[in-house]
């Protein structure tokens, strides 16, 4: 198994098929995240000879991510790779549920395991002016159908931001009562280029932390394999709820992942400054030097992330959030 100098073991690889978005977040660039969509993304054999490496060395779990990864028409034949590579045991998907509706079906059938679906708010007017678009209606439809189809390891993803959603979070409580998902409320994250809408919008995760606590949620018991989000149950409650506090102390303590950009890059975190160019190595056939350039790389991971010291490129840094 992958391991760092600080003893943390790496089973979870994401991976980034696409820096195309086709939705335009508040909190993500100003113009939402439009890559150029001609970019030279990974092809298929480069991503089935980075899983095959990674699940050689130790990876358990890949997180198909994006950009917004259903815009790449071959994402079945992605997911049915990861599924088919001997030692992955859970293929996910992050996705802002665009196109759920339609293609969830294939998904699974392609050995999908499990989603992440981004809802900022229940409130489809709320939806509409953080996301630019009127789909929520359409988004809980593809949450329903996936329920159907026998998917029942979701989580939704709420970004909380201080004068958009965190005075309606009780519409996410309304729906947890007979709705068996997980919600993760994210704290907002410094991106290079956001630092006044941070200032002004971030919401702390520890206040929301300790409402949960009054209000009778309960904390659950970590699993080993589990990230870094905290998660509350409530005997009242069909579904959970997850927090992602990384200011927080200790966040990157249990830190099992790395990620692999649509670029082909390492980035050894999710903030880490630049990433390391693998894709010279991903045109051999044989992945002996691979697996050594990964090995030598990891022993450059830091222990935390540098959320706390001052920006970093605003492009480079927004693609580990949303990868
Ligand atoms: P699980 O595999 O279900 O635990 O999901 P995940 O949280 O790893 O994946 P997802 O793509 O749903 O990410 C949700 C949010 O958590 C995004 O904003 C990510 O950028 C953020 N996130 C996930 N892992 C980390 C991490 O290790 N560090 C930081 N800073 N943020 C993270
Ligand atoms: N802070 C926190 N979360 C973010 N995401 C994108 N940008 C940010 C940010 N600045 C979230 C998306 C999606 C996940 C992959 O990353 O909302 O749920
Ligand atoms: Fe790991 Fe970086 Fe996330 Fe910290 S911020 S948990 S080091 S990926």
């Amino acid at each position: 198994m992958l391991t760092d100098t600080y003893g943390r073991k790496f089973s979870y690889l994401r991976l980034s098929i696409t820096d195309v978005c086709n939705f335009s977040c508040n909190y993500c660039l100003p113009d939402g995240y439009q890559c150029n969509s001609d970019r030279d993304f990974l092809t298929t054999t480069e991503i089935s000879r980075i899983i095959t490496t990674f699940a050689e060395l130790g990876t358990k779990k890949i997180r198909i991510t994006g950009g917004e990864p259903s815009l790449r028409k071959d994402l079945p034949e992605i997911i049915a790779i990861a599924n088919q590579t001997p030692g992955i045991e859970t293929v996910a998907l992050t996705s802002n549920g665009y196109k759920l509706f339609d293609h969830i079906n294939t998904w699974l059938d392609a050995g999908l395991s499990s989603l992440n679906i981004s809802i900022d708010s229940l409130d489809p007017r709320l939806f509409n002016s953080i996301t630019g678009h009127n789909k929520l209606p359409y988004i809980l439809k593809g949450i329903d159908k996936a329920f159907t189809l026998g998917c029942n390891n979701i989580k939704v993803n709420s970004v909380l931001m201080k004068s958009f959603n965190h005075q309606h979070m009780s519409y996410f409580f309304d729906w947890l009562k007979e709705t068996p998902v997980t919600v993760r409320f994210i704290e907002l994250m410094q991106t290079g280029d956001n630092a006044t809408f941070f200032n002004e919008q971030h919401v702390s995760g520890q206040n929301i932390k300790n409402d949960l606590l009054k209000q009778g949620w309960q904390l659950k018991k970590r699993a080993q394999t589990a990230g870094p989000a905290e998660e509350f149950f409530h005997n009242d409650y069909a579904g959970s709820i997850g927090l992602i506090m990384p200011y927080s102390k200790d966040f990157c303590n249990t830190c099992n992942r790395l990620r692999i950009s649509a670029l082909g890059k390492l980035h050894l975190c999710l903030f880490a400054e630049q990433g390391m160019s693998l894709r010279d190595l991903l045109q051999l056939e044989d992945n002996t030097a691979l697996k050594r350039e990964l090995i030598k790389l990891l022993a450059d991971k830091k222990s935390t992330h540098f959320l706390h010291d001052k920006l970093v490129g605003a492009t480079e840094n927004l693609a580990m959030l949303g990868g």
